[in-house]
């Protein structure tokens, strides 16, 4: 497949389509978003902020990049790249978007397998984070993607221009991606299932807590459909200190825990870990 530079961007303050220049995007009336020497364009306006540096920090940004580049949830990515492969139908072009990208390891991953497979689709790629750090260090994977801070609850993208959305471990805006997504289009959302890390939570949390994890999935069935839902469970062994406090440290277990689950876990040298996530695909209707 081929990877084209996605054409869909707006300007998050007027919603008009950003031509790209050499240094900046710019709009019809004149916005202008300058693209960073890294590559990205910071398309959130200060009033779509709602703190001063929104998102993951660059400690769990750096640990969740450590962490996954490790292999550990490459089983994962393996089933994101067959479930978004089961959508993408022979067409000229399929934009693809990935609200909330972290540090870019998923839709790395997924852009590397598709370019790899024999067809002449032409495919763009849009990440979109809120943390700036986030996008920063995706930028580092590829620069075949469009890496863009912005948010998911007012996607600086044309209506009605992406194909499939994918939402992992994140922050699922049903109106913001409704309106993005074109009729038939895509989600795919995957999401902590109930025994996801239940090792670790054992660990940092009382025994209410442990049970509280939610998979039910709330959206309107007057916009989407649910297409499928299947669960991915595995089973794994981290045994090096640095990669336990990684994790405890990319998840927002790190925040909810109680200092002394927090210092246990840290102290680990060894976790026998549980890996259950939800795969789900809704439609469009
Ligand atoms: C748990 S992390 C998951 C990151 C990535 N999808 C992954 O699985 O590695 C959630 C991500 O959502 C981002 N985020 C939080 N609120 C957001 C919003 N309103 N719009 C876009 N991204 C958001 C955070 O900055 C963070 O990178």
């Amino acid at each position: 497949m081929n990877i084209i530079e996605a054409q869909n961007l707006t300007c998050p303050i007027d919603g008009e389509k950003l031509l790209k220049t050499d240094k900046q995007f710019v709009c019809r009336s004149g916005h202008s978003f300058d693209i960073a020497r890294q590559g990205y364009v910071n398309l959130l306006p200060v009033q779509h902020k709602r703190s001063k540096q929104p998102g993951d920090s660059k400690a769990m940004v750096q640990a969740r990049n450590r962490f996954l580049n490790s292999g550990v949830y490459e089983a994962i990515a393996d089933k994101l790249t067959q479930n978004v492969s089961a959508h993408i139908i022979n067409d000229n072009a399929l934009c693809l978007l990935d609200a909330g990208c972290g540090e870019g390891y998923y839709f790395d991953f997924l852009l590397q397998q598709l370019r790899q497979q024999p067809s002449e689709n032409n495919l763009s790629f849009i990440g979109l984070d809120i943390s700036k750090d986030a996008i920063v260090q995706a930028t580092k994977r590829n620069k075949l993607t469009s890496w863009v801070v912005g948010t998911n609850r007012q996607p600086p993208v044309a209506e009605e221009s992406v194909d499939i959305i994918i939402c992992m471990f994140g922050f699922f805006c049903e109106q913001g991606f409704h309106r993005i997504l074109k009729p038939g289009g895509k989600i795919i959302l995957v999401d902590p299932g109930a025994q996801h890390l239940k090792e670790l939570r054992e660990i940092i949390y009382d025994e209410i807590k442990k049970t509280k994890l939610s998979d039910v999935l709330q959206f309107d069935e007057e916009r989407f459909s649910l297409l499928d839902s299947e669960a991915l469970q595995f089973e794994t062994v981290l045994s090096d200190n640095e990669q336990i406090n990684q994790l405890l440290l990319m998840t927002p277990h790190f925040y909810r825990a109680s200092k002394a689950g927090r210092e246990a876990a840290c102290k680990l040298e060894w976790l026998n870990l549980t890996i259950d996530v939800a795969f789900k695909t809704l439609q469009k209707i």
